[in-house]
């Protein structure tokens, strides 16, 4: 497959095209704004010396890399193109119609995938006249940085074109996991209690912001605790799939958004984008100090943990995913020290199910219930690895 075509030059998309001009493909990249297409180019050259720069690529092969990767305002110049991956707004009419127009465009042979963060694969497919080519290939913020895209087949997809996508974007040096259409895919949905959980237990007054970032990271080896990424990845961003995700799995209570995060929303307090988020970044702002109660910390890290943990076995038994790749999905994607099946035998399942229990007790609430394949497992004696 030598041309690659690419729908929308926004953060994603010129990220994705980095990665398939690097990987040797013919790149053509189509934005219908002419300013955002003229910014990914300047983009993509100042990112290609700066690599060369740090003695990543030589300048023959940057240089390479830029001429291989042709910014068009002709939708019509995807007619060659074996793949083509959209990356516009997120809003299923849109893409639906822009998928209906592609198909008037490119070979009967071409792929056709989008890179949605949380909108269904088969409902984009369900417009196009031949459903069956069309996948979800979901690469991560930054593209060329993140290894790690979750391929996502539709109902309608067929299994020949989810083979050929996956050893593709394989070739591409990425880590590749196959994941059923269900809201959020992997990673989306297994991460999402890292923040529902932190903000709960900031609403109940258990701990501050910081003191929970302290304690993920004291006790769990995170990179980042969950506010500190949350201004990171942007609350606007995250209230929005965390809204998205809970509207779409039928409103389950473990993925119910908080109040808390809503208002961030609202008063645009975005996180470090804009200044202010859970934390100021105004110069010279008070920095808050945590609270280094060993007990607290403790308590805090398990119960984050378990309910991770109890979404990555929930979602094994619902077959969203192998065991191998919902770990590597969690470890490539969003960087988790381990990956959280492993992190459950580590652990001891009965531990888990204890400390579930114990929350479900306490609460009276259906986000706490431990999965089913918790209970049959330990049932059984087995462990995951
Ligand atoms: N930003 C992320 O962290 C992230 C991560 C994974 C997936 N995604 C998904 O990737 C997609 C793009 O996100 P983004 O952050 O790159 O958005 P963005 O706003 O940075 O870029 C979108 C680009 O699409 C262009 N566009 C809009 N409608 C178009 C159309 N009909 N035809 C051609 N171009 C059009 C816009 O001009 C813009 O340049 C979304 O579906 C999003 O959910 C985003």
């Amino acid at each position: 497959m030598k041309q690659i075509g690419i729908i929308g030059s926004g953060a994603m998309g010129s990220g994705i095209a980095q990665v398939a001009a690097t990987a040797g493909h013919q790149v053509f990249v189509y934005d219908t704004n002419k300013a955002a297409l003229d910014k990914a180019k300047i983009n993509l050259e100042t990112t290609l010396k700066k690599l060369v720069e740090k003695q990543k690529h030589t300048d023959e092969t940057a240089s390479e890399i830029f001429q291989r990767t042709h910014f068009i305002s002709d939708i019509k110049e995807f007619k060659n193109c074996g793949l083509v991956i959209e990356a516009i707004v997120e809003n299923l009419e849109i893409k639906q119609k822009l998928f209906i127009e592609l198909e008037t465009i490119v070979s009967e042979d071409c792929i056709l995938a989008s890179n949605t963060s949380s909108l269904s694969i088969t409902s984009i497919a369900s417009a196009c006249k031949d459903p069956k080519r069309v996948i979800g290939i979901h690469f991560f913020n930054p593209a060329p940085v993140m290894p790690l895209v979750e391929i996502i087949p539709a109902l309608t997809t067929a299994p020949n074109i989810t083979e050929k996508t996956k050893k593709l974007i394989d070739t591409w040096g990425k880590v590749t996991v196959l994941t059923k259409d269900t809201p959020g895919f992997i990673v989306n949905r297994v991460a999402r209690s890292y923040y529902g959980e932190a903000i709960r237990i900031y609403e109940e007054g258990i701990a501050d912001f910081v003191t929970i970032d302290w304690a993920m990271k004291t006790f769990g080896e995170f990179k980042m605790g969950p506010f500190e990424l949350m201004d990171f990845i942007g609350n606007d961003i995250n209230y929005k799939v965390t809204e998205s995700v809970w509207e779409q799995f039928f409103y389950e209570p473990r993925f119910k958004p908080s109040l808390t995060q809503k208002r961030l929303y609202e008063a645009k307090w975005y996180g470090r984008k804009t200044g202010r988020g859970y934390y100021n970044y105004a110069e010279g702002a008070f920095i808050p100090e945590p609270d280094k109660d060993e007990v607290t910390g403790r308590y805090i890290f398990k119960r984050i943990l378990v309910m991770l943990i109890n979404e990555a076995i929930d979602s094994l038994y619902l077959k969203i995913a192998s065991k191998d790749d919902l770990d590597l999905a969690i470890t490539k994607g969003v960087n988790y020290p381990k990956g959280l099946l492993k992190w459950a035998d580590d652990l001891g399942l009965q531990s888990v199910l204890d400390t579930l229990n114990e929350l479900y007790i306490e609460y009276a609430e259906d986000r706490y219930r431990p999965s089913v394949l918790l209970k049959q497992m330990l049932r059984e004696g087995k462990t995951f690895y």
